[in-house]
């Protein structure tokens, strides 16, 4: 993993500095472990340690014994890094990079509906924030979701926040009847369905695979539905040679490098925009990476007994997962 290009950023009067080797040599003198999400972009990806889906990082967070955790996500993520390890310093590139998700779902107004709806149990995906975790019974990702859901007794009610799309579909998936908070992703709901059909009639041998964080009527034309691990995963051992992906494109980088042989196109959004990009995920860049590594901030703080309320669910994802 230390064969890498190489960017340089130079200030005024001084040598050029070689980001990637200073992130590497910094990565050591530290003992951090560079934790990074499939929608970072490549240069970032090829640095760390590990990348990985929500649920991946989350269990590599947990398992690690680095002393610095340096994690390229985006906050929530972060946060939950924080939350399983309160001890350690847990670095992010730039505080701001949030989560249309969790920017939906404030604490107080969840708190409401959980108020509502006593007698439901609420499961909460991974993308919102401390808070929410804190007031919800138990966490999942998009990888695990189903299967928590299964194990949840089927005359027990369910309350699904914050993304709307992917409750749905867990839904249908499941048969259980879910009261679902109204929310989304910026970036799932982008795609135009319009210009994916055309897509499909352009490449009628490309398999069309989706996120679940997509709306129904373009999950209702995917051949496989899956987290971004699984999206990965399927595209690395399917005997197909082409694919449709709709997910953020940053997953096309380890797509291209475990399948180079094989040819991924991005699902298209509905303006001329590049908005099949995170502008959250894309807000840390190798330059914001290198800064907080050498200047050990930005980092995550939280309240002690915040991270001791919002643990409890989050162990109930990682032992139901
Ligand atoms: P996963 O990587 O867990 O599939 O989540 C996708 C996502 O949108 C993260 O914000
Ligand atoms: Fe949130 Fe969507 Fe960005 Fe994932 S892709 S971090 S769900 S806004």
């Amino acid at each position: 993993m230390n064969t890498v290009a190489t960017h340089t950023a130079t200030t005024r009067g001084e040598m050029p500095i070689d980001l990637e080797n200073e992130v590497l040599r910094m990565k050591k003198e530290m003992n951090a472990v560079l934790l990074a999400h499939y929608y970072q972009e490549s240069e970032i990806q090829d640095l760390a340690d590990y990348v990985g889906d929500s649920l991946e990082l989350a269990r590599r967070a947990a398992a690690t014994n680095a002393d610095v955790i340096v994690f390229a996500g985006v906050h929530f993520m972060a946060e939950t890094a924080k939350i399983l390890n309160p001890k350690k310093p847990v670095l992010l590139p730039d505080l701001e990079a949030g989560c249309s998700l969790a920017e939906g779902c404030p604490a107080p107004d969840f708190k409401k509906f959980r108020e509502m709806h006593p007698n439901h149990t609420a499961i909460t995906y991974i993308n919102c924030s401390a808070e929410v975790k804190a007031l919800s019974d138990i966490i999942c990702t998009s990888s695990s979701a189903e299967k928590i859901i299964n194990q949840i007794p089927r005359e027990t009610p369910i309350l699904f926040s914050p993304d709307k799309n992917l409750g749905a579909y867990l839904a249908k998936k499941t048969g259980r009847d879910m009261l679902l908070w109204n929310g989304s992703c910026i970036v799932h709901e982008t795609f135009s369905e319009k210009k994916i059909i055309g897509l499909q009639m352009e490449h009628p041998d490309a398999k069309l695979i989706a996120h679940p964080e997509c709306e129904a009527p373009l999950l209702d034309r995917a051949d496989f539905i899956g987290s971004t691990s699984a999206l990965l995963k399927y595209v690395q051992s399917s005997p197909e040679k082409k694919f449709i992906i709709a997910t953020e494109v940053g997953i096309i980088h380890q797509m291209q490098k475990s399948a180079p042989n094989k040819v991924f196109i991005p699902a298209p959004p509905d303006a001329n925009c590049a908005c099949n990009e995170c502008p959250h995920m894309k807000r840390n860049t190798l330059e914001k990476l290198y800064l907080c590594m050498k200047n050990r901030s930005p980092e995550i703080t939280m309240e002690p007994e915040l991270i001791r309320r919002a643990l409890t669910p989050i162990q109930k994802m990682m032992e139901m997962s």
